[in-house]
Order: C-alpha cells, then sequence, then structure tokens
C-alpha cells in the first residue's frame, strides 16, 4: 500500500516534469518562430532599402548571414566594393560580351527587360549627350548591375581631334554618367571603333572594339540583325556589337538572348568576361574578344 502510494506520488512527479517540459518546449517554439519570422523581415527590410538607397554593405551582410548567395543568373558586373565580380561565372562554360553603344536611347528599356528576364548581364557604352537627355534610363541599367562605359560625349572621330578635345570629350562623358548613376564609366569605345597611338595613349580606359558585328545601325531590321549574328556562329571570348537606340535592335534581342541562353552561353559583362579569363585590362590597350 505504501509502495504504492510512492509510486503514485512518483507517477504525479513524472507527469509534472513531462508537463513543464512540454510547457517550456511550447515556449521556446513560439519564440523560435517568432524571432525567425523577425529576421525574416529585416532580411527583406534591408534588401528593399538596399535596392532603395544602397544602405551599406555591412548591414546586409548581417541579415543575410546563413542565406544563400543567388546562384541563378549572371552577378552585378561589380561587387558593392567595386571589385569585378565573377562569382557565380562558370568558367568551364562558354560565354559571350552582349556591347550596346549609342544609348540610352529607345531601345533600352527593352533589352534591359529582357536582359533581366534571362539572368544576362551586358555592356553599355552611352553618349554622354544621351545620358544627359535620359538620365533615368542610364540610372535604371547601373542598378541592374549592367557594366556602364562610355563611348564619348557626342560621337566624334577620335583620330581628327585635338589631344584637348579627345580630353574633354571624356571628362564630359565621365561627369554625365556620374551625375545620372553615381559611377563612373569603367571602359572605353572610340566611335567608328577608330583610335591611334596618340588616342591610345591619352585614354584613361581600355578601349574595347568587337568581334561580332550585328550591323543593326545598317540594317534596321531584327530579322536580318538576327541572321548576321546566326551567321557569324558567335563563340567563347566574342564581343558582340550592337545599338540600343532601335527598336529593331530590341526586337531582335527579344529572340537572341533566350537563343544564347537555349544553347548554354553566359552573357556576362566585358570586364567579367576578360576577369573569368584571367586577362587583365589594361589601360589604353585595344581589346577585340577575350
Ligand atoms: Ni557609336
Amino acid at each position: 500500500m505504501k509502495k504504492k502510494k510512492n509510486q503514485k506520488k512518483a507517477g504525479v512527479f513524472v507527469l509534472s516534469v513531462l508537463l513543464m517540459l512540454g510547457l517550456l518546449l511550447t515556449l521556446a517554439g513560439c519564440g523560435g518562430d517568432g524571432s525567425s519570422a523577425g529576421a525574416e523581415e529585416n532580411t527583406i527590410g534591408e534588401q528593399a532599402n538596399a535596392a532603395g538607397t544602397g544602405s551599406t554593405a555591412s548591414v546586409i551582410q548581417i541579415h543575410t548571414k546563413g542565406v544563400e548567395p543567388k546562384t541563378e543568373g549572371i552577378p552585378d558586373s561589380r561587387t558593392d566594393s567595386g571589385e569585378v565580380d565573377t562569382s557565380g561565372i562558370d568558367k568551364e562554360k562558354p560565354m559571350i560580351a552582349l556591347t550596346f553603344d549609342d544609348g540610352p536611347g529607345d531601345g533600352t528599356e527593352r533589352i534591359l527587360r529582357v536582359l533581366q528576364e534571362n539572368g544576362a548581364k551586358a555592356t553599355f557604352f552611352e553618349l554622354g549627350g544621351r545620358i544627359q537627355a535620359r538620365p533615368e534610363l542610364s540610372k535604371k541599367l547601373a542598378e541592374a548591375g549592367m557594366q556602364m562605359a562610355s563611348h564619348t560625349y557626342d560621337h566624334p572621330d577620335l583620330t581628327k581631334i585635338s589631344e584637348e578635345d579627345v580630353s574633354s570629350q571624356y571628362t564630359r562623358a565621365e561627369k554625365a554618367m556620374e551625375k545620372a548613376t553615381g559611377g563612373k564609366p569603367t571602359a572605353l569605345r572610340p566611335p567608328y571603333g577608330a583610335s591611334n597611338e596618340r588616342v591610345r595613349s591619352q585614354t584613361p580606359y581600355p578601349l574595347i572594339l568587337w568581334n561580332v558585328d550585328s550591323e543593326d545601325w545598317s540594317s534596321r531590321d531584327a530579322e536580318a540583325i538576327c541572321n548576321a549574328v546566326y551567321d557569324a556562329n558567335p563563340g567563347d571570348g566574342d564581343i558582340l556589337l550592337f545599338h540600343d537606340i532601335y527598336d529593331s535592335t530590341a526586337d531582335a534581342i527579344e529572340t537572341l538572348v533566350p537563343y544564347f541562353k537555349e544553347k548554354g552561353y553566359q552573357m556576362v559583362t566585358v570586364e567579367q568576361m576578360f576577369a573569368a579569363k584571367g586577362i587583365e585590362l589594361k589601360n589604353g590597350t585595344l581589346y577585340y574578344n577575350a
């Protein structure tokens, strides 16, 4: 009887402990859920904040700790600290660089949308004068992580103007871009692809030409642009020339970007392609492909 009573006491004790444990676990569970939901909210808040105002990298790091980096698509051309970003680019797989001259213009917005929809990046060689006319377009490109580059201020043949005028072309284009995007151009495409030793020696950027010409400026026809590119059969390391000022180019890009993606080509910026291949881009030097 006594023994039985003790057993009953022990049973009540065990039951109480179990109840308390259960209560503690429940509380811990609530706490856990609450804090993780809070953290998630913070993360989203910070990301939105970062996109809107470009808040500091350290804040973003705290809230994204343990979160897998985005592996889908090509990263922004540069990291927040200004380094060329090749993370997530598979160096064993083919890559090409789509480049757009003479903008920002009528095709820019549609081209940007197609690039974004397909996880692609590209390089935009903009004219300072056109940036001043439509600064919001340049800003959108820069914010989307594209490589922002110079095509001079108003498209002169640099070999036919004085050293002072070349310098002024670079400076005015740079100021226009800086005002619109907050960043400076990271490369130059000389108008008409024209340069000489004198021009190159005073150029504070790598001079990027191309080895595949879509001839979009001449045909102004989407089908002809696509065919010119298919005929050229671009391969790994190639630089393709387009102009984002034509609707016909935007039409062609809507076909070509999904086509290249389907073929397994990584569409990267010029500086990403050279960095991924271990080629250092030097100021005052001409490059046609990587
Ligand atoms: Ni041009």
